[in-house]
């Protein structure tokens, strides 16, 4: 059916004006200040006076599919997708994590075969690279011919899902020749280990020593370790989930030094401190993820960092575990803990709450680092922005609303919220996805299966 929004405030990465917006088909076809409503008879109309209308927001770093540190992530793809629309994100990036020993094109039809049919959002992968020799590259080859068109390696999970330098190098130069972004989670995973190690003969096992495990120089060497990489490969390559100054700080000599590098942060990272991950009572684990919480006086800097545009993006990282079963699996010893905080419902919420509602970043910002950039990094063609041709993702965001975030309501499928009972200022009053509405005031209204999986281009990365 066609839509006509009427009287909202667009605001896209660099615009900010009030018209209305008429969509036929999956994509927006007119945007003029007044549109003549009997020339659209028959559209649904939505009211957009007093609400802004925001192209759909983008998460690039999700899991779904995961199996991770003995057990599975929560989420389906029915109950993520949900999650993300009622929070206005139209389009999801999911990870690919094969093991050492899984065949890459197998594991993308596998981790395929979970969102399709299934998925009520858009949907997309980078693919996972665990594993190096000839075999992987030439189905490494077949799955961005496919069209996935970005890499992903752990420096990090020493053991599981890492790989080895030699591995990196061949991976970033075969990226560099298919003119893929390989994404990275930098840390030393050497590092890790003998610290964990340490701690634990230490008799330090709860949730609080996992901070110390990996403190911030051990991600700082982890991202110069890929600088050093992407430098000598010449390959463009796209940090994930940057949570401290430190790491970023080694990111920006490398972009001066003419390295292909984008910075991601994540939720957890901008709003959550290290003090989360101490409380009491083995609560802490509900807040374990990795790179850890930081202290929080780290949080201005990578706010400023947001703000300025060196960190390009805002993801989740979401990556679920239940608290009364999977995250007790590290009660004793705190490397054990599945590795994860859930954010997918709550990240457009909450950057807005506490990035535009404080003044931290501006409207235009927010929208450039929740959603147009995901999708000039990553080439998700018709995404991330608001003009006549794109595609019909479209969040009417009501600025007034207030609220309070709980287990109880939300549509994730832990048990825990690491935001329970926090403050949003803002909600989606609507949200289209290609022109239906799947959305409204906090349920759900689209339809399982309806998710297509994104064509992707050419990254819009710059070099
Ligand atoms: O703690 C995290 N980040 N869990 C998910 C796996 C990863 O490292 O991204
Ligand atoms: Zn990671
Ligand atoms: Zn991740």
């Amino acid at each position: 059916m066609a839509l006509l929004i009427r009287n909202g405030r667009i605001v896209t990465a660099t615009d900010n004006y009030v018209a209305d917006i008429f969509c036929t088909g999956e994509s927006v076809s007119r945007i003029e200040r007044r549109i003549d409503p009997a020339t659209v008879a028959g559209a649904e109309v939505i009211d957009g006076t007093g609400k802004y209308v925001f192209p759909g927001f983008i998460d690039p770093h999700v899991h779904v599919y995961l199996p991770f540190m003995g057990t599975y992530a929560k989420d389906t793809w029915e109950t993520v997708s949900k999650a993300a629309l009622v929070g206005g994100t139209t389009s999801l990036i999911e990870m690919i994590c094969p093991g050492r020993n899984d065949e890459p094109l197998a594991a993308y039809e596998l981790w395929r075969g979970k969102a399709e049919g299934v998925s009520a959002c858009d949907f997309t992968f980078h693919m996972g690279v665990s594993r190096f020799d000839v075999g992987a590259e030439a189905q490494l080859r077949e799955v961005v011919r496919q069209g996935v068109r970005s890499f992903k390696v752990f420096l990090a999970y020493k053991g599981a899902l890492g790989i080895d330098d030699r591995e990196l190098y061949r991976t970033l130069m075969l990226a560099r020749e298919l003119g893929v972004v390989v994404t990275a989670h930098c840390e030393n995973e050497t590092l890790v280990d003998e610290r964990q190690k340490e701690l634990i003969a230490a008799g330090k096992t709860g949730p609080e020593f996992h901070e110390p495990s990996r403190p911030v120089r051990v991600e700082a060497e982890g991202v110069h370790h890929l600088m050093t990489f992407a430098e000598l490969t010449g390959a463009a390559v796209y940090i994930v989930h940057t949570s401290c100054p430190e790491a970023v700080e080694e990111a920006r000599r490398a972009i001066d030094r003419g390295v292909r590098a984008t910075i991601e942060v994540v939720l957890p990272h901008l709003i959550l401190d290290r003090s989360y991950a101490e409380q009491p009572g083995f609560v802490g684990a509900k807040y374990v993820m990795s790179p850890p919480l930081r202290e929080k006086g780290k949080q201005a800097a990578m706010w400023n960092h947001l703000a300025s545009g060196l960190v390009s993006t805002v993801g989740t990282d979401h990556a679920p575990f239940d608290f009364e079963t999977q995250k007790v699996m590290g009660r004793g010893d705190f490397t054990k803990i599945p590795n994860g905080i859930p954010s997918v419902e709550d990240r457009v919420n909450l950057l807005f709450t506490h990035g535009v509602c404080t003044g931290k970043i501006s409207l235009n910002r927010f929208v450039d680092a929740a959603s147009t950039q995901a999708a000039r990094v990553f080439g998700l063609r018709g995404k991330g922005t608001i003009a006549v041709g794109a595609d019909a993702d479209l969040v009417v965001y009501d600025p007034d609303y207030r609220g309070v975030i709980s287990a109880a309501s939300h549509s994730m499928a832990t048990d825990y919220s690491a935001f329970e009972g926090w403050e949003i200022k803002g909600r989606p009053s609507a949200v289209t996805l290609r022109g239906e509405v799947v959305a409204r005031d906090g349920k759900f209204t689209g339809k399982k299966g309806a998710g297509h999986q994104i064509l992707r281009g050419e990254p819009g990365l710059a070099g």
